[in-house]
């Protein structure tokens, strides 16, 4: 099945989700995020793990749901924690109301991603709670690093590769997990599904910070440089300080350390340290490394190699993602 056709088949179940309730001002925002669309990327591969398995789609649907849901509150929880104006090209949540309905929006959309959870198969109901448990609270752990790391001056590539593993790629890795799961998937599989969906992740967060500074910002939807206001310890920024010496060291550090800068001239003198170091070449380097561990996961998988490609051309689709 082609990924229009999961895409299709998930936009449905969404708009089907029953969010015409009162207070107006807690669904409302639920409505909104969700109407916002997005890539899917989570529930499009979760779908796709269990068809290469030969699983029911309808019995998977709902644990496509519960990820997209959760991954649609992480955002607006997301977007109150970096301040963030703009998302999918719309304003945010807390923007268009404001944070405490946010949170409270938010929350409810946690307890509905469980609410998709347990209409799945009794039989995979406690492994599925199981993974998307550890996983929900990993994202959580993940962003509180995030945070951390705002205010440190000492943060390690390590340290932030850690920190992207869990905010971003768990939530990838536990998609296709529960795809093979309910599709019954041999254990081992389900573990290389796992390893692959982390090193998608990987990429996915990876390309997420580049296109923050070197992408479109209409296309990508989001308020360009965003991170670098925030003074966000992403790869672009640990990787340019760590090129630099001297001087220019001390002074890239010092416009991350403080808050009055004016933001465009802030910008104006991080961009150039960016470039001065070529870290948009570097960054895409690092994507590649990560790209090709996801390819060798595909080849651990004991299915046929038709089924492996389609694992293969999404990857290679986020790869060269503009948004
Ligand atoms: C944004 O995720 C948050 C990150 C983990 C980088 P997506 O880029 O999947 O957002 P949507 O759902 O397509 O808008
Ligand atoms: C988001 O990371 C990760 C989660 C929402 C869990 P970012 O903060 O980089 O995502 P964007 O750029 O706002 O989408
Ligand atoms: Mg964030
Ligand atoms: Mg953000
Ligand atoms: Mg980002």
């Amino acid at each position: 099945m082609d990924q229009n056709r999961y895409l299709e088949v998930i936009n449905r179940a969404i708009e089907e989700l029953d969010l015409e309730k009162e207070p107006r001002g807690l669904y409302e925002p639920i409505r909104y995020i969700l109407d916002l669309g997005g890539k899917r990327i989570r529930p499009v591969i979760l779908l796709m793990a269990c068809d290469i398995y030969d699983g029911d789609e309808n019995a998977a649907l709902p644990a496509a749901l519960a990820v997209e849901v959760f991954h649609n509150f992480s955002l607006i929880h997301d977007d109150i924690m970096d301040r963030a104006p703009l998302r999918r090209g719309k304003p945010t949540v807390h923007e268009q109301w404001n944070a405490n309905t946010a949170i409270l929006s938010g929350d409810t959309m946690l307890v509905k991603a469980y609410e998709q959870l347990l209409q799945l198969p009794a039989h995979i109901l406690k492994p599925a709670l199981e993974i998307f448990n550890r996983t929900a609270a990993e994202v959580c752990e993940g962003q509180q690093y995030d945070m951390d790391f705002e205010d440190r001056d000492d943060v390690m590539l390590d340290e932030y590769l850690e920190m992207i593993r869990l905010k971003t790629a768990v939530l990838l890795g536990a998609a296709l997990k529960l795809g093979g799961l309910v599709a019954n998937a041999p254990e081992e599989d389900l573990d290389h599904l796992y390893t692959l969906g982390i090193e998608t992740g990987m990429v996915f967060q990876l390309k997420d910070d580049l296109l923050d500074t070197y992408g479109d910002s209409v296309l990508f939807g989001k308020r360009q440089y965003g991170d670098i206001v925030a003074n966000k310890k992403t790869y672009l920024y640990l990787l340019t300080l760590k090129s630099l010496v001297g001087k220019d060291r001390e002074m890239l550090a010092r416009l991350f350390a403080n808050q009055e800068t004016d933001p465009e001239v802030k910008v104006r003198k991080v961009l150039h340290y960016f470039d001065k170091v070529n870290v948009k070449e570097l960054t895409e380097r690092t994507i590649l490394e990560h790209y090709r561990k996801a390819q060798a996961a595909f080849h651990a998988l004991q299915i046929p190699d038709e089924k492996k490609q389609i694992l293969s051309d999404f990857t290679e689709m986020l790869l060269g993602r503009k948004f």
